[in-house]
């Protein structure tokens, strides 16, 4: 598995480290208060999310990085691609997903975190799209997509939550564009 680096953040591995603090940003009801029914996650469920990322990386080359502060070493959350699981009528897609730690939050880091790895995903990945999947009601998440230069494809219900979503989409063409004029 590989690193990507951005002016001040490390997107690396998951350590071994990384579970106490990850489990501690999944049992803060402010950071997964959009992510599925909103509820808070347990350790067990956090350790299942980094084995079902590994399981990832190696089934298909990608997955979530860990995401590190370059100025202070620490663990702030993760960055990365996933199957968007609960819209089946979407599949085959891959989204890009990001959460980060409470504390952290209002300093770009996200957006900064996400573009290293778009760029990952349509140059080393060779992917032809990359989705974002928002609730509707996920301000900061919006404003993220928007800011990667992603726009909004459809608004859906998953099916088994009955929670309205928006899907964002940036295609390999769109963001080769972006690319030229920058
Ligand atoms: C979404 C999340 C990763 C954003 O992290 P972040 O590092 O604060 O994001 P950034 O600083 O890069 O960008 C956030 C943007 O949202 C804006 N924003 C923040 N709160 C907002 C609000 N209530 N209404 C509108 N915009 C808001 C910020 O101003 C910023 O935009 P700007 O740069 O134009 O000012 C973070 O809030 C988080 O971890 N949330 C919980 C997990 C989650 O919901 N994950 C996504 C599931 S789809």
């Amino acid at each position: 598995m590989i690193a990507l680096a951005t002016p001040r953040l490390v997107l690396r591995p998951w350590s071994a480290t990384d579970l106490e603090p990850l489990t501690e940003m999944c049992a803060d009801s402010d950071v997964m208060r959009f992510i599925g029914d909103g509820r808070t996650r347990s350790a067990t469920e956090a350790q299942h999310l980094i084995a079902k990322s590994d399981e990832s990386w190696q089934r298909h080359g990608w997955g979530l990085f860990a995401i590190e502060r370059i100025d202070t070493g620490t663990f702030i959350g993760f960055c990365g691609l996933a199957r968007p699981e609960l819209l089946q009528p979407l599949q085959p897609a891959v989204e890009i997903g990001w959460r980060l730690r409470r504390r952290v939050w209002g300093q770009g880091f996200a957006t900064e975190a996400a573009a290293a790895v778009v760029d990952w995903a349509f140059t080393d990945v060779s992917l032809d799209r990359l989705l974002a999947v928002v609730q509707l009601d996920n301000l900061p998440s919006h404003r993220v997509a928007a800011k990667l230069g992603m726009h909004r494809d459809q608004r859906t219900i998953i099916p088994e939550s009955g929670i309205w979503v928006d899907v964002y989409e940036i295609s390999r063409s769109l963001w080769q564009s972006s690319q030229v004029l920058m």
